[in-house]
């Protein structure tokens, strides 16, 4: 295990401290970290927003019950010992002095060569203000800045957004959270391509017929309508989660695996994005989906998307990738299909052979999956599918994974900007998505419980969606 005690001490300045990210993610993931011993010897934790939740020590108590919730075996004496370096202290965008204040008692506590580490897990419009206030008050300074997606809420806010950041900071003190990067199995997709000569010479339009990246959503809005209301499926899933992932599947082998080599890789993809045909995006919204607290009786929000985009490089000319996400679906799953191309002759009779697949389903227990075809055993020349099923977890019962947030946490306390998306990326994403978004095809009803809306069913074309029948 690396010896991240070498860490400089850090405070870490937590906006939204009292929100759903902290109370699932956030705090349990430096209860994990603290586990492992990844965290700096010395740093605290400064909850931080409008509303103050009481005293520190009520606020604590709040901060122990989510990870009573969220952590399964807690030990008590790792959790104590997070709980008393934690503090709130309320700010908002007109004001921070308190905050000031208290940043400034903790660096004089923690000693020299103190890290910032101001962490904005707060709705896109609160993000400006507050990252203004942050730097009227010098708390930029030496600090990294993390911002929770969606950066923005289109091209213009997003813009808007980058501008006031690079006010106060410089792109390297900037983290743009998005959490599907920081996602074990979404690394291995690198892995599976560039270490592997089987793929890595196959990963191209002359092998690959289609991709098709696949995240339906068990889980309804109920709970937070209107953060939804708000953002809609396009904007919290797909110019987002969706399309970085995509970016990993598609980016040009970069020079080395720096941040900077796999950024430029990753921005050149999106950069060959062809523009979306509103023709080929089916948008649903679910049944019952408005009579959620918080959302519009006559909303016309989507929560649900589905997508074919092309990739006009060498590589992709012409590979169709579809993408798909939705709530209250029939099943939870994050999956890439890769089909590839059939072999030219039929040898084995008509449709004996199919195209290959390889799955790779992106959870904490990796798995990837290849179909292959291969002889019924018996007296006739009988072709049948047979699944090779990889469980990716660690060879060494040692090689524990760690959470998407986690691993993100650490990164930015080491300063490694490799998994975070960069300000040219995140532009060209909203150019290519707010075309659709200012005038959006027609939105279909779908069932909860099922795969969407029917419109949506034929998009990939014949062979269909890869999850409706696995
Ligand atoms: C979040 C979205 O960023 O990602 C949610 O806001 C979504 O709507 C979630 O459910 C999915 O993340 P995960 O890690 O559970 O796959």
């Amino acid at each position: 295990m690396p010896d991240e005690s070498r860490l400089p001490p850090h405070v870490l300045v937590l906006f939204g401290a009292t929100g759903d990210l902290a109370r699932r993610k956030l705090f349990p993931g430096l209860y994990h970290l603290a586990t492992e011993d990844r965290l700096p010897s010395d740093y605290v934790v400064i909850g931080s927003g409008r509303h103050s939740p009481g005293t520190d020590a009520e606020f604590r108590d709040q901060v122990r019950a989510g990870l009573e919730e969220f952590v399964t075996d807690l030990d008590d004496d790792i959790a104590q010992g997070l709980l008393e370096r934690i503090t709130f202290c309320a700010s908002d965008a007109d004001d921070g002095a308190d905050l000031v204040k208290a940043v400034t008692a903790a660096e004089a506590e923690l000693g020299d060569d103190v890290r910032r580490l101001l962490y904005l897990s707060v709705p896109p419009g609160a993000m400006r203000p507050l990252i203004s206030m942050l730097g009227r008050e010098g708390l930029t300074e030496r600090a990294r800045l993390v911002c929770e997606k969606p950066f923005g809420t289109d091209l213009e806010s997003s813009r808007a957004l980058d501008a006031t950041l690079h006010e106060v900071a410089d792109e390297d003190q900037v983290f743009r959270i998005d959490h599907f990067l920081g996602k074990e199995a979404v690394q291995n997709i690198l892995a599976v391509r560039f270490a592997n000569g089987l793929f890595e010479s196959a990963w191209n339009r002359d092998h690959i017929e289609s991709v098709q990246i696949d995240v339906p959503e068990e889980l309804t809005v109920d709970g937070r309508g209107s953060f939804y209301e708000a953002t809609g499926c396009f904007r919290d899933m797909v110019n987002t989660h969706l399309c970085q992932v995509l970016g990993f599947v598609a980016l040009e082998p970069p020079v080395h695996l720096t941040a900077e080599a796999l950024r430029n890789e990753k921005a050149k993809v999106f950069e060959a994005m062809r523009p979306i045909d509103p023709s080929r995006v089916v948008l649903g919204q679910y049944e019952g989906y408005r009579d959620t607290d918080g959302v519009d009786p006559r909303s016309s929000v989507e929560t649900f998307v589905a997508l074919e985009v092309f990739i006009d490089t060498q590589r992709w000319q012409g590979v169709p990738f579809y993408l798909r996400t939705g709530k209250a679906m029939a099943d939870t799953r994050r999956t890439i299909t890769i089909t590839f191309r059939t072999p030219p002759m039929g040898m084995f009779g008509d449709h004996a052979e199919g195209p290959n697949e390889l799955v790779l389903e992106l959870t904490d227990d990796a798995r990837m999956k290849l179909d292959l075809f291969t002889k019924r055993p018996g007296p006739v020349m009988d072709i049948v599918t047979t699944t090779m099923t990889l469980d990716m977890g660690g060879q060494d019962p040692a090689d524990e994974p760690l959470e998407a947030y986690e691993r993100l946490l650490l990164d930015i306390m080491r300063g490694d900007q490799t998994l975070f998306t960069r300000s040219d990326e995140v532009d060209r994403l909203w150019r290519l998505v707010d075309p659709i978004l200012a005038d959006p095809p027609p939105i279909h009803r779908y069932r909860r419980g099922t795969w969407g809306p029917r419109e949506a069913r034929g998009l990939p074309g014949q062979r269909g969606w890869r999850l409706d029948d696995a």
